[in-house]
């Protein structure tokens, strides 16, 4: 059976630097492929292209047997027709770093709006959509809410719940949980993984190593916009076989540790800190479900710290402070421990 998306000798360039140098990455139907790799390499860029956000200046994308660009003869790309694109580009849901939702719009109105727009859905019936998707994201007593009375993490879950409205085939990720605060990443995490479990193909960019391992098939690995290693998750996060993969890993699951477990939440969100991250007590069975996945993702990064070092023949424990971090891509500009003030 063909790929869902099948890229191909993707290249990009920004000005006279070549950002991805042959890019080839097959996802299968129900196939979670997470990329990791250093700041700058072309993560996202990969995603954008993907989508055509970006315009690749060579290779060939094909999503669901339709093909977006192509190398055609003497080797100028050449792209699907305007219309063409707009039907692949409503099959790839895509959810950003930030949360990119309307502003002025409720969650409900965030997540009806493109169905509506684009697809020319019933009012009525888009609604109704909305509301189970908002409901499957732990999100339906949140629907009237605007996105400043949220909290990061809602958003987060509503700009997914927003991807799902269009009935995606594929669903892009790009480092969700790097601009929540670290206690709030478990939420959307799980949302994440039920998708994958539901069968969801999703292609993952993420520092999330507990998740990368737990979630994926497969990982790759891109540095200077190359595919450094590719194999099966534990394979590659675990015993990986390159040594600059090694180098990464190293970095990234020695970072300091996720924030205090008792720390303060955003100010906009109603919820003591130590309350369920998915709302009222109805919900005891998903924030359950929650705590569980969060700490299976924290033993997954445990393990991996000490594979990791098993695998280079020192014994040494490499955790700093010994607590496990979910987070270990943390933005620059989050400030540790005090980050949610
Ligand atoms: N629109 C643009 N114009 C010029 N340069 C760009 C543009 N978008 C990205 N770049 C450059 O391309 C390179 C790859 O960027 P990209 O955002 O894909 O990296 P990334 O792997 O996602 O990094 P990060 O982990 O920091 O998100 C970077 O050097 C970046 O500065
Ligand atoms: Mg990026």
């Amino acid at each position: 059976m063909a790929a869902l998306v099948n890229v191909k000798g993707l290249r990009k360039s920004f000005g006279d630097l070549e950002i991805l140098n042959g890019i080839d990455l097959d996802v299968e139907a129900g196939e979670v492929v997470s990329i990791i790799g250093p700041s700058g390499s072309g993560k996202t860029t990969i995603l954008r292209c993907i989508n055509l956000l970006e315009r690749p200046d060579g290779g060939r994308i094909e999503v669901d047997g339709q093909v977006l660009c192509d190398d055609g003869p003497g080797g100028r790309i050449k792209f699907a027709s305007k219309g063409e694109i707009r039907k692949i580009r409503e099959e790839v849901g895509m959810v950003f770093q930030r949360f990119n939702l309307f502003p002025h719009m409720t969650a409900l109105e965030n997540v009806i709006e493109a169905p509506i727009a684009v697809k020319g859905m019933d009012k009525a019936a888009a609604k109704t959509r909305a509301l189970e998707l908002l409901d499957s994201v732990g999100l339906s007593h949140r629907a009237d809410h605007y996105p400043l009375q949220m909290s990061g993490g809602q958003q987060q879950r509503v700009a997914i719940a927003r991807a799902l409205a269009m009935d995606p085939r594929v669903m892009l990720f790009d480092e969700v949980t790097s601009a929540v605060d670290p206690e709030l990443a478990g939420e959307i995490l799980l949302v994440m993984k039920h998708l994958a479990e539901q069968g969801m193909t999703m292609i993952v960019v993420t520092h999330e190593m507990g998740f990368a391992a737990d979630v994926s098939d497969r990982v790759l690995f891109i540095d200077h916009g190359r595919v450094v290693e590719e194999g099966a998750a534990r394979q590659v996060l675990g015993a990986p076989r390159e040594e600059r993969t090694r180098a990464f890993l190293k970095a990234v699951l020695e970072r300091a540790p996720m924030a205090e477990e008792d720390e303060d939440d955003d100010l906009v969100d109603d919820r003591a800190a130590d309350e369920p991250s998915w709302g009222a007590d109805p919900l005891a069975a998903v924030k359950s479900s929650e705590a569980e996945t969060v700490a299976r993702l924290q033993s997954e990064v445990e393990e991996l710290r000490r594979r990791l070092a098993e695998t280079e023949g020192t014994s040494g424990d490499t955790s700093a402070g010994g607590s496990a971090g979910l987070s270990e891509g943390r933005q620059p500009d989050r400030a540790g421990p005090e980050g949610g003030r």
